[in-house]
């Protein structure tokens, strides 16, 4: 018997960041740190803060309408609406439904995707089952976080770390030749405790004590989250070249997370490519958590980086943990 698999790939590409700009000069004032350190252990120089009235699906809605502008798709022709994101505007109902409305997506299904900063290759892999099963033909993909919304201020571990922002891509059939090649998920529960909010869930609900205790907020072990996330970038991309029968010798660019330079480059390093074939804007943006990966891959789209034909790798990690490696064989017509 032949079962036809559609292959899915990327039609159409969109990015939105908030205007304020945050940096590490800033924060000198707010906790007790320098540009100096921040840049050297980081490589971020400054990062994005949203407006007051500013949420988590008003962006994904920005990068959403933009990804749908250059894909020419309506926002009826959508069947499915997927966002990543550790920051939704609320508990529920998901951003992606709030997300459906704002674009008018009356045929969409709608839900939110929670898998650290890996989300955002995570719902590309789902999207990319359900086109691949012929039950979705136009599914958007949105990586959206307010990372600024959960951060502690006073903990200069990690408020140094996060940024705000949205991208978004439009994925549907492509020709066979071209489209995602191979994807791999992964996920290791046992270091969940080193990068979470504590409160706020089932386990432990709101109370004047998790306020007062500072429990809504990130925490993290970031020694732990950097062995972690050296071996996950690693095992991400051979994983995926592996699954689709490549080498490293065949990866034209690398799309990476954006959470620390010296990750990248330890990444970057494994799979042979120069630094101008890998994407990287941890320097103005710091981590945006699932938005990083479709805004780093906007960006090297504009900057004409990647081209028809080219092998795209994805890598990325986060809490959970989690991490995933995606390999796409880039399409534009
Ligand atoms: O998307 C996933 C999210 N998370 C990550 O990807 C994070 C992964 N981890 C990292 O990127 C790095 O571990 C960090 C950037 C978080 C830290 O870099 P590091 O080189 O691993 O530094 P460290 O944790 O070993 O800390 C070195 C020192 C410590 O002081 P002591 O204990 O050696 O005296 C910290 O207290 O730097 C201190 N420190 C700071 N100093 C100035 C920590 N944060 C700051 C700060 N400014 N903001």
């Amino acid at each position: 018997m032949k079962c036809e698999v559609k292959r899915a790939g990327i039609v159409g590409v969109g990015a939105y960041v908030p205007e304020r700009v945050m940096t590490n000069f800033e924060l000198q004032d707010i906790v007790d740190t320098s540009d100096e350190w921040i840049r050297s252990r980081s490589g971020i120089r400054e990062r994005r803060v949203v407006a007051r009235d500013e949420a988590t699906s008003d962006m994904a809605l920005k990068a959403s309408r933009k990804a749908l502008d250059d894909a020419g798709v309506s926002p009826e022709e959508l069947d499915l609406i997927i966002i990543a994101t550790n920051t939704p505007d609320m508990l529920f109902p998901a951003s992606a439904c709030l997300l459906q409305d704002g674009l008018g997506a009356k045929n969409a299904g709608a839900f939110d995707l929670l898998a650290g900063c890996t989300g955002f290759i995570y719902g590309m892999s789902v999207a990319a089952q359900f086109i691949a099963a012929g039950t979705a033909r136009t599914v958007l993909v949105t990586g959206a976080e307010t990372m600024t919304s959960i951060l502690n201020w006073q903990d200069r571990n990690t408020c140094v770390l996060f940024g705000d922002g949205a991208g978004a891509v439009v994925m549907k059939p492509v020709p066979e030749d071209r489209g995602i090649l191979s994807v791999v998920l992964g996920s290791d529960g046992s270091g969940g405790k080193f990068l979470k909010i504590p409160a706020g869930g089932s386990r432990l609900p709101a109370s004047a004590d998790t306020v007062a205790g500072a429990l809504h907020s990130l925490q993290m072990n970031g020694r732990e989250v950097y062995k972690f996330a050296v071996r996950a970038m690693e095992e991400g991309s051979s994983a995926v070249l592996r699954r689709a029968g490549l080498t490293v010798d065949d990866v034209d660019f690398m799309v990476p997370h954006q959470a620390n330079i010296r990750i990248i480059e330890h990444a970057a390093k494994k799979l042979n490519l120069p630094m101008e074939r890998v994407a990287v804007n941890v320097d103005r943006y710091g981590n945006t958590s699932t938005a990083s990966v479709p805004l780093a891959l906007e960006e090297s789209l504009r900057a004409g980086k990647i081209k028809d034909g080219d092998n795209v790798i994805m890598v990325g990690f986060g809490a959970g943990l989690t991490w995933a490696g995606l390999l796409i064989k880039w399409y534009s017509e």
